[in-house]
This record gives C-alpha cells, sequence and structure tokens, in this order.
C-alpha cells in the first residue's frame, strides 16, 4: 500500500564573483559573499589552501588574515590557514579527507560556519568533499585558482574523491555558497596546467556555442603561449556557459542517465587511471574529445569535416592528442582497456549508456551504443596523426624552419611517451 508520495522542492542559490585581488582589503566581494544571508553577525572562516597555490603565492596565508582584520565585523578566521597538497595526490590520498574531516571537527566547524577552498579542481574536489560530509555539509566558499577550475569545476555543484582506484567514486553534489573566481592567480600556474584548463572550455563550445567555438579559434595563439588576458576572457565565457547548463539544463544533480557535460570524458576519466594521473584531467579530456569527434564521423553521427574542426583547434591550443595509454591491451587479449572505460562511465552515471557526440561544431546528440570498432579506428587514425605530426616536426627542425609553436613538437613528444 502507497501511504503517501512526499514531494518538496529546494530552491538552491550561489553568487559567482568574477574580481580582481579577491584579498586585497580594499576588495569588498569575499566579505558580502560570506555575509550574503546574515549581515550582521560576524562568520567564522577556516581557509584551506592548495600547496601549489601556498608555494606560488608564500604570503597568501598573511594576505587573508589581513583581509580577515579588515574586514573584521563580518569576517573572523577559525584557524591559520591549512595547507594541503595540491594536485591530484589530494584526491587520491583518502588521509588528506579524513585528516581535514577531523580538524574541521577540532575547530567546532558548525553548519553555518565556511571552509574557504583556495585551489585547482583537485583540492577544490577534496576539501569540498570533506566539507560537505562533515555535519552532513559546513558552507563552502571556493575559490578557484587554476583554468580548469574558474572556467568549469568551481563554479558546479560537484565534489569527489577517488576511491578503489576509480575516478570520482566517492563524492556529493552540494552546491558551494559562494564562488569567487580572481584570474591574477593564472600569473602562477605553469603553461602546462593553463593550457590543460582549456579542454573543459573546448568542450562546452562543442556542444552548446558556436560563437565561443570561433572566437577560441581566433585567440588560439595567444591562447596557446597562455596570454592571460584572452584566458580571463575564456574562463568567464565558459563559467557563464557551465553556469546557465546547470541551472537550466534540467537535472543539476544528474538524476537521468545523459550528461552533456561529460563530452569526452569516458575515455578521459580511463586515460587518467591507466596513466596514473600522469596525463592532467585536461589533457586527457582533450584526447576524450578528439576520440568522440573522430568517432562520430566513423559511426555518421557528425557532418563531414567536423572532426578535423575539432583536432585542428585542439592542436592550435596546444594539445596532444596521442598518448601511448591509448594502445595499452586490456589484460589478456588484443582489446584495448581504454575501451573498458564505456562500461565504468554507464556505471559512474547509472542507468543506459549514454554518450555525447556531435552532430557538428556547436550541437551535440546523444548516442546509446558504442561501436567498438570504430572506437578502436579513431584511435588508430589518433595514433597516424600524432605520427604524421612527428615527422613532419622533425622535418621541419632539420630544415631549420621555425616550429609552429609548438603544437606539432608536442605532438611528437606525446606520441613516443615523453611530455613537456
Ligand atoms: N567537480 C567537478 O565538477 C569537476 C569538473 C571537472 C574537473 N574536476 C576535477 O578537477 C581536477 C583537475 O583540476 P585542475 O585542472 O584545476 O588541476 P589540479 O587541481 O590538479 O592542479 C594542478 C596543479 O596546479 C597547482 N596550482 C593550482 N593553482 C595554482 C596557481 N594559481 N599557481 C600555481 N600552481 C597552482 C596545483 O597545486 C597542482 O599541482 C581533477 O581531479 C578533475 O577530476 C572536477
Ligand atoms: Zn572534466
Amino acid at each position: 500500500m502507497l501511504l503517501h508520495v512526499q514531494r518538496f522542492v529546494v530552491p538552491f542559490e550561489y553568487p559567482v564573483y568574477f574580481t580582481d585581488g579577491v584579498f586585497s582589503p580594499s576588495n569588498g566581494d569575499l566579505a558580502a559573499a560570506v555575509a550574503s544571508k546574515e549581515p550582521h553577525r560576524r562568520h567564522r572562516v577556516l581557509p584551506v589552501i592548495d600547496g601549489g597555490v601556498a608555494a606560488a603565492w608564500p604570503t597568501i596565508a598573511e594576505d587573508i588574515a589581513r583581509y580577515a582584520g579588515a574586514h573584521a565585523e563580518r569576517l573572523s578566521l577559525a584557524a591559520d590557514a591549512i595547507v594541503v597538497p595540491g594536485g591530484e595526490a589530494a584526491k587520491n590520498d583518502g588521509a588528506a579527507t579524513a585528516a581535514l574531516q577531523a580538524r574541521l571537527d577540532a575547530l567546532g566547524m558548525d553548519r553555518h560556519a565556511f571552509v574557504m577552498i583556495v585551489g585547482g579542481g583537485a583540492v577544490l574536489d577534496m576539501a569540498a568533499y570533506a566539507a560537505a560530509t562533515v555535519h552532513r555539509g559546513v558552507r563552502v566558499v571556493r575559490i578557484p585558482t587554476t583554468v580548469l577550475a574558474q572556467a568549469d569545476s568551481g563554479v558546479g555543484v560537484k565534489n569527489g574523491v577517488n576511491a578503489f582506484g576509480k575516478k570520482n567514486l566517492l563524492g556529493t553534489f552540494a552546491p558551494p555558497f559562494a564562488v569567487l573566481i580572481d584570474p591574477r592567480f593564472l600569473e602562477t600556474l605553469p603553461l602546462r596546467d593553463r593550457v590543460a584548463g582549456m579542454a573543459e572550455a573546448v568542450k562546452v563550445a562543442l556542444i552548446r556555442d558556436v560563437r565561443l567555438f570561433s572566437w577560441l579559434s581566433e585567440q588560439a595563439p595567444a591562447l596557446a603561449a597562455g596570454a592571460l588576458g584572452p584566458l580571463a576572457e575564456l574562463v568567464r565565457r565558459s563559467a557563464e556557459i557551465h553556469l546557465r547548463h546547470i541551472a537550466s539544463g534540467g537535472d543539476p544533480f544528474e538524476l537521468g542517465s545523459a550528461r552533456p557535460l561529460d563530452f569526452g570524458h569516458w575515455a578521459a576519466h580511463k586515460l587518467e587511471s591507466l596513466t596514473r594521473h600522469r596525463l592532467r584531467h585536461g589533457e586527457a579530456v582533450a584526447i576524450g574529445i578528439a576520440l568522440d569527434a573522430v568517432y562520430g564521423e566513423l559511426a555518421g553521427v557528425s557532418r563531414a569535416g567536423t572532426a578535423a574542426a575539432v583536432l585542428a583547434l585542439l592542436e592550435a591550443l596546444g594539445f596532444a592528442l596521442w598518448d601511448d595509454a591509448l594502445a595499452i591491451a586490456a589484460e589478456g587479449g588484443e582489446r584495448l582497456a581504454v575501451l573498458d572505460g564505456l562500461a565504468e562511465f554507464r556505471e559512474h552515471l547509472g542507468g543506459e549508456l549514454t554518450v555525447t557526440l556531435l552532430e557538428e561544431v556547436g550541437r551535440a546528440r546523444e548516442v546509446h551504443v558504442m561501436d567498438e570498432r570504430h572506437v578502436t579506428a579513431a584511435i588508430e587514425r589518433l595514433r597516424e596523426r600524432a605520427g604524421r605530426r612527428a615527422q613532419g616536426g622533425r622535418r621541419a627542425a632539420v630544415a631549420g624552419e621555425a616550429d609552429d609553436g609548438g603544437g606539432a613538437a608536442r605532438a611528437g613528444g606525446a606520441a613516443s611517451g615523453v611530455r613537456s
């Protein structure tokens, strides 16, 4: 007997600031964000800082303390800033999550206190997961510091850590209290990470916004060089598309099987595991996008020429579209290990396998079957292309010509397993 159908709707809302010099005392955005719900209270804030950020910005903990002093009527620090290891190690090490949870408990952080996370996508994911699970959710302010985190993960609603050899196995949907994007942080981000983060912007352009695709193509030389002005613009445009998708895509907590923002990700997640995270998330996503773009044409889903346009943009931005991990055979056979990524992706989403492909640039379509022969053929195409580019690069070097910005040289390096 059905007793009752329980139904309620909870509106979510969080401000996303695009700011400059977030910890400079004259900048009121952070204080306003933290005090937005109870402007007349003093709010406890615990800063958690990515180790890579702390190293690149040695005065950051003092800057935050000075900021809290200047805004003392609204903020007080719960403790000195905690510095956690940066990069994927943060998500791979369960002890890092447990240590942070223990610290939140020891400091008496309640559900109205704030964990203010300053860092790349990995630290944001790990620390937000820790915060989401203590008291079933301590408030989180995110201050993303990489291109990827500013353009994509930092403005979204997900967190998580890796476990049992699987990417993002443990995690929650937990909208942040506020997000502050300060492109100044990108000044210290190594070129490799500046480029890697652009993969997610290419992804949203491909599935949603042909104008962004054209803009990325025009700006590709400056972006590949890591120019900060165009990068800030990329971050802003990509973040806006992500936010719009979450708010109006109809499935912010991903209850269905479709996940357009995971275009290119079935292979990417597998490649990250197969390379034990030697590939950055963004680098793996670029390969995953290239693979699905080529697949789309082989499977007759995409308009002719779509894959060529996608590959050309990714290469122009400086991505290597081949990695030897694509050729790793699964245990005991000829079958490629990366193909297992399809089953793992389906399991992670739940329900029916749903993979996003491109009909053309700016327009996506979902499919529920991936033909492994076409996937294998698409991988072979990427290998051949990287080989040709490597040869072209060598010929150019022999002829003493200037390299065309490093793209060919990088593709060749990756093909032989060496990354710059
Ligand atoms: N939650 C989501 O919705 C979502 C979406 C996409 C990606 N992600 C996750 O994000 C992670 C990747 O994040 P990422 O690309 O930001 O890389 P990352 O967090 O691994 O950071 C890369 C490196 O840059 C350092 N760093 C960060 N900011 C810096 C700065 N301003 N100056 C100098 N060094 C700095 C870090 O310490 C690290 O060594 C992956 O784990 C991925 O799964 C999550
Ligand atoms: Zn991603």
